[in-house]
């Protein structure tokens, strides 16, 4: 199997989008000087250029990538060359009709932006197999290819009656035959029982809330059919040329595809990350984005594969990234794990959606702050990727004893509608826990409920409402054999079925957590709970609480005042050799800072670096430290 080692070829990547289709052949030669000027080696051609590759059914016109293919070759600039069938062209709505998305509305997306295609539709599917065999029959080969990149941010759902069908030969292959649907969507409620698969529908627009399974599953076939478009590409592009590894752009936190399914469908992960440069966060958010991508891949190197270099466009204000804000953000990544940092785009477009968007080179052009920027990360890159005799960071790991459980089916089931708390959202819930480890430089990985975790020393659950048995059995194992494990609420409370665990919660871990939960409890906005705990100080919280019990555990902090007045709110619990924590609310940020910090003194886990100044980021890559420094002025580090 390829990585993304065969692209690097001993360099760190630097480069970004590239969409000469936009431009007059005369700017072509300029970009490549430029591109040469700025130390770039990557860019990714071709993600929207399927008009312009071809115009009409059965005719292709590859002369201009032919030109720019060689322009770029020639210069010793690699590609990242895209199957370009996130963006269908016109042609292909208008003479089927049926590959344009249907919403849940029951309207149809018409072609004029991107994305337009319907993953059921079988001429989408069959334009989509045949446009990329023929750009890989074509190039597979050639020299300047390093890697394809399939597709575009798959995420688009659709719910139109060839996405009905597929869904029907999902949910048969799940549930078998009618009898095991109904029994499994529950639909002795309010009289839903289906008595023919052909009344078996994606959720579309109804009455009234529907069945939470059903919405659910088609949650899980939407990230399940865009996989198969995704493996149908790459198995077509690969029967050319097996050397060439192959990736699609994922996005920061994407509850519609299953990080941890696609991510085992490619040969390395990369990210499209775009913080705000207005959220005093964004430093803190975009790591922990990139511990992701660093996750999905096993610890491997991954690819930043767009960020912008100033503004995202389609934010309702776009600030510019500011002087030295790009290269901070771009050291991260690597520090992270990345092996290579690219950008959405090359050049700025003059026209179309985008035209507001940052560049490396900007409407300004090559005289600008942002190209010099640009200049000065490909030398500093270029450097990074080590000198012989000089140990570089290329294919270097990131230490981390600390990791968090991440899920997606978890994360989509706790968001269904008619949970008990409307703003109850799975990301703020790791963020809460990502924020306080990110600001004692202590690394983070993130980390399937049902995988390995014997190798680290405090595992963190800050909420996992659907658990598998798998799961239930593995976090138990690992307390058992010594592990420290902190988990949040609303934990352990229905199956993957959807099926609330009765006799309390959370249902599978109350031997291991020594606490039974009654009832939940949320709060209303603006209602602040008391906390009493001598351990780790009196704190407010808020949002949730739980009706809890100790059964065995020790009780950390109480609840004081009100209706749950004395009932536990954080408890420990020694069980085998190892300790497990329950938190049965939602601490104020300091409080779980504070007890936090108590976890990994216990459990011996360390930060990169002890006593750094407040907005300094300390990350251990192979045999560096990197340090970032995230606020203004200077610093001094002794
Ligand atoms: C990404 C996309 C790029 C570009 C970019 C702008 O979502 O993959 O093509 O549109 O956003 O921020
Ligand atoms: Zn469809």
């Amino acid at each position: 199997m390829p990585g993304l080692e065969d692209a690097t070829r001993g360099r760190l990547l630097f480069g970004g989008d590239y969409n000469p289709e936009q431009w007059p052949p005369e700017v072509w030669a300029e970009d490549v000087r430029l591109m040469r000027e700025a130390g770039v080696n990557l860019v990714t051609v071709g993600v929207f250029a399927w008009a312009a590759l071809q115009p009409e059914p059965g005719r292709f016109t590859f002369g201009w990538l032919d030109t720019v293919l060689g322009l770029l070759d020639e210069g010793g600039i690699g590609v990242a060359l895209a199957t370009p069938t996130a963006s269908p062209p016109p042609w292909l709505g208008h003479r089927h009709p049926d590959t344009l998305p249907q919403g849940p509305d029951g309207v149809r997306r018409l072609y004029g932006s991107r994305n337009q295609y319907c993953p059921s539709a079988p001429a989408y599917r069959r334009a989509a197999r045949v446009v990329s065999d023929a750009l890989a029959a074509r190039y597979a080969h050639h020299p300047a290819l390093r890697m394809w990149h399939i597709g575009n941010e798959y995420g688009t759902a659709c719910h139109c009656d060839h996405c009905a069908q597929r869904f029907r030969g999902w949910l048969s292959r799940r549930y078998g035959d009618l009898d095991g649907l109904n029994a499994a969507w529950g639909t002795a409620v309010w009289s839903q029982r289906y008595g023919d698969w052909a009344e078996v529908l994606p959720p579309r627009r109804m009455q009234y809330v529907g069945n939470p399974l059903q919405d659910l599953d088609y949650q899980r076939f939407v990230s399940d059919v865009l996989l198969e478009c995704f493996t149908a590409e790459r198995d077509a592009v690969r029967a050319h040329n097996p050397a060439v590894p192959i990736t699609t752009n994922f996005m920061d936190f994407y509850r519609h595809t299953d990080g941890w399914r696609w991510a085992a469908a490619e040969d390395f992960v990369s990210l499209d990350t775009y913080p705000d440069p207005n959220d005093p966060d964004a430093a803190m958010r975009a790591a922990m984005s990139k511990d992701v991508m660093r996750s999905l891949g096993g610890g491997r190197p991954w690819l930043l594969m767009e960020q912008s270099p100033g503004a995202a466009s389609w934010r309702p204000v776009a600030t510019p990234k500011r002087p030295g804000l790009n290269r901070l953000w771009s050291m991260q990544a690597v520090a992270r794990g990345a092996d290579g940092v690219l950008h959405f785009q090359w050049r700025a477009s003059r026209q179309g959606a985008e035209r507001a968007h940052g560049a490396m080179v900007p409407h300004a052009g090559h005289d600008s702050r942002v190209f010099r920027e640009i200049c000065a990360l490909g030398r500093e890159l270029a450097e990074l990727s080590g000198m012989p005799g000089v140990p570089g960071v290329l294919g270097a790991g990131v230490p981390a004893d600390v990791a968090i459980v991440l899920d997606w089916d978890a994360w989509r089931a706790v968001e269904l509608d008619h949970q008990p708390h409307h703003g109850f959202r799975y990301v703020d819930r790791l963020t809460e826990y990502y924020a306080p480890l990110w600001r004692a430089n202590v690394t983070c990985d993130f980390a399937r409920a049902d995988g390995p975790l014997g190798g680290y020393r405090l595992v963190l659950v800050p909420n996992l409402y659907q658990v598998s048995a798998a799961a239930a059995a593995n976090l138990t194992a690992y307390v058992q054999a010594g592990g420290t494990l902190v988990m949040g609420p609303f934990s352990g409370v229905a199956d993957p079925g959807e099926r609330v665990f009765t006799g309390g919660w959370p249902g599978p871990w109350q031997d291991l957590l020594g606490v039974r939960v009654e009832e939940h409890w949320p709060l209303p906005d603006g209602e602040r709970l008391d906390v009493a705990s001598a351990e780790l100080g009196d704190f407010a919280a808020a949002t949730w609480a739980e009706w809890t019990e100790a059964r065995g555990a020790q009780v950390v902090a109480r609840i004081r005042g009100g209706t749950l007045d004395g009932r536990p709110a954080v408890l420990r619990h020694r069980y085998g050799t190892g300790t497990a924590w329950y938190v049965a609310t939602l601490p104020e940020p300091e409080a779980l800072r504070r007890l936090l910090d108590r976890v990994c003194a216990d459990a011996a886990v360390r930060p990169v670096l002890p006593g750094l100044p407040p907005g300094v980021e300390a990350v251990r890559r192979g045999d560096r430290i990197f340090l970032l420094h995230h606020d203004d002025g200077r610093v001094e580090l002794r």
